[in-house]
């Protein structure tokens, strides 16, 4: 839920910007992913559910085909184009490359759009792994949707962004994060299948807490060894000869393994793996089967840490120290795109000051770095916020 005050904040700093009330406010959130890591650009599946941090969008229409944004967490710097020009990179301020992004894709689809006063703001901690650039893509796709009726789904709004992200901005990301962060619902997590979009909710069991540590790792090298995962991958497949590692099961990776180098089987081992985990997990989730849920979060954490190699010691440490105190009551892993960035724990709500204290005790001494800790709920997907 987001506060009225935070509404109210947000509208005021909208007036002092354009010199009246907001007539909209949109939000969209973030995503923790709870198992299914990588998979999602291999045409798998994934788990992960919507949180309550998010983009938030303070919009008034405009009569004439200028945009203007005020990015309120950047200094409230400012940046102003035309829907009638060909809408180009910003060379300075980056985070308007999303929004001229998201607006140029919905311009591609051959919607009709107009212009429009926005301040965006939020509280979805950045370069984290927990999508806040996803959770901006869907936040300004979805405003442009509500204000101007445009006549796509949710969906389109994902694909929209993450077609930004990958054509405008220049990340080659797949569409996990795009499709939660329009689609999520509260209280459940979205089993997703990246190939078809086909997607089930699964309730979370209202025992356990969604417990997100960030590492604080700076996280170093992301894109080029995000896009060297994904080629591995690709390749992978193309030796497999099938479209996607999606299409593949253990045993013919096993009886083929001669096909393919040491790493890039590995690499393929960890995909064909994690797609079953996420399959079982999902039913682990739904039965409150906690004992096997702890099993697969910990296998796939492993196969991240050793077949995928996206893990970073600080973040092993951080698993292992949680994986022995939650042990078969709930389940620990790295979360997102690695190198970095967030655990994802589920326990029990008696055990989270258990598992703050340790964290407090342990991880600094050992690591050096600080932690942060938030505890989610899982959130509804964008929508805009009526009072
Ligand atoms: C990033 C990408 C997603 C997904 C994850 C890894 O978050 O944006 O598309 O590939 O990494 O699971």
């Amino acid at each position: 839920m987001i506060s009225k005050s935070a509404v109210k904040e947000l509208k005021n700093q909208f007036e002092s910007q354009f010199g009246a009330q907001p007539e909209h406010v949109f939000q969209a959130p973030g995503r923790v992913n709870l198992i299914g890591e990588h998979t999602d650009y291999n045409d798998g599946f994934v788990l992960p559910c919507a949180i309550d941090y998010q983009t938030l969008v303070a919009v008034t229409p405009r009569e004439d085909n200028q945009v203007t944004v005020v990015a309120a967490d950047y200094a409230n710097e400012r940046d102003t184009f035309s829907l009638d020009e060909d809408i180009v990179s910003h060379e300075t301020q980056l985070w308007s490359n999303y929004i001229r992004g998201v607006i140029k894709h919905l311009q591609m689809r051959g919607l009709t759009l107009g212009g429009a006063d926005m301040l965006v703001t939020g509280n979805v901690p950045q370069g984290a792994g927990l999508s806040s650039s996803a959770s901006l893509e869907v936040a300004i796709g979805e405003t442009f949707r509500g204000l101007f009726s445009l006549p796509i789904s949710k969906q389109e709004v994902a694909l929209n962004g993450q077609e930004a992200e990958n054509q405008f901005v220049g990340c080659n990301c797949g569409i996990m994060d795009q499709m939660v962060s329009a689609c999520g619902a509260e209280h459940n997590a979205l089993l997703l299948d990246c190939r078809s979009l086909e997607s089930k909710l699964i309730h979370m069991p209202t025992d356990l807490s969604v417990m997100i540590i960030n590492s604080n790792v700076k996280r170093g090298l992301v894109d080029s060894e995000y896009n060297t995962r994904r080629e591995q991958c690709e390749e992978a497949a193309r030796l497999l000869s099938v479209k996607a590692l999606r299409d593949v099961d253990l045993d013919t990776l096993h009886e083929k393994k001669s096909l393919l180098s040491e790493v890039v089987y590995r690499r393929a081992h960890h995909i064909v793996s994690e797609n079953k985990r996420t399959l079982d997990a999902a039913d682990a989730l739904e039965s409150a089967d906690y004992e096997t849920l702890s099993s697969l979060m910990a296998e796939s954490h492993q196969s991240m840490r050793d077949d995928f190699e996206i893990t970073v010691k600080p973040i092993d440490f951080i698993v292992s120290l949680l994986g022995e105190f939650i042990a078969d009551k709930g389940g620990v892993r790295m979360t997102g795109g690695g190198f970095g960035g967030c655990v994802v724990a589920l326990l029990p709500h008696s055990m989270v000051e258990g598992a703050r204290q340790l964290l407090e005790t342990h991880y600094f001494q050992e690591t050096g770095y600080k932690e942060t800790v938030y505890i989610c709920t899982a959130s509804d997907g964008a929508s805009e916020i009526l009072d």
